[in-house]
């Protein structure tokens, strides 16, 4: 069995509350038997370079562990995150990253400056030349904008404005499942055939419109949490969310 621990939207800003809420996960993780640990996006709340310096200390495990943007990060100051070889600068940060069997297309969804999310054609096109390429284990893809809509009216104002062309280069691709953070909430659905595993919010969780409502967008009281997706081969992909 292979083991991804799930986080995403940590939100760091050099407060108490962040931090406590980031460490009530990594703790967990840090018990947990785990491959590798993703976080899609929102590592920093600011985009701060100060505090992609705490990111990089609270996000320390002893399995590999990738990142990806969100909208509230920024490219190059992101980039000090990275352990691989990064030759690239700025904007966007697309990656691949092979641990052990699993291969993860790390997709930056994001639009400097702004909130929603936008595949660019040079990003689609790496895409499609990247999931040529054949892999023997599982194959995921990630990225920080769910390619849908959660029908709740603020959230929806930010959602990934080109979900068509990522449908379209997914298509017949042999990925295993579509890994997504953003909208903070723990989330499944397909898209484009595909599972879709959305990741909790670890700094707050947004009510959809049926629930009880809260004052402002964001619950700070509700815990935070992570998923864990256990891939074994021949077998649909299982996903375990836990509030913590
Ligand atoms: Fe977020
Ligand atoms: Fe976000």
């Amino acid at each position: 069995m292979y083991v991804i621990a799930h986080l995403s939207d940590p939100h760091l800003d050099g407060s108490e509350q962040a931090r406590d809420r980031l460490r009530r996960v990594t703790s967990y993780v840090r018990s947990s038997t785990v491959d590798v640990v993703l976080v899609t996006g929102d590592l920093a709340d600011h985009g701060l370079p100060e505090e992609y310096v705490e990111v990089a200390r609270e996000l320390t495990f002893d399995v590999p562990t990738l990142v990806l943007p969100g909208n509230h990060d920024v490219s190059q100051p992101f980039r000090a995150l990275l352990t691989e070889p990064d030759h690239a600068s700025g904007h966007p940060v697309n990656q691949v990253r092979d641990v052990g069997q699993a291969r993860f297309v790390l997709v930056d969804s994001t639009v400097e400056g702004k909130d929603h999310g936008y595949l660019s054609d040079d990003t689609l096109a790496w895409l499609e030349t990247t999931l040529t390429h054949a892999v023997d284990g599982p194959l995921f893809v990630a990225m920080h904008h769910p390619p849908f809509e959660l029908h709740h009216p603020v959230m929806d104002q930010w959602k990934l404005e080109n979900p068509d062309d990522l449908a379209k280069v997914l298509e017949g691709k042999p990925v295993t499942a579509l890994l997504t953070g953003h909208v903070h909430n723990a989330i499944t659905t397909t898209f484009a055939g595909l599972p879709v595993r959305g990741a909790p919010g670890i700094r707050s969780t947004v009510r959809l419109p049926f629930e009880p409502q809260t004052e402002s967008l964001v619950d700070l009281t509700a815990d935070p949490g992570l998923a864990f997706h256990a891939y074994t081969a021949e077998e649909p992909l299982h996903t375990v969310y836990r509030s913590l």
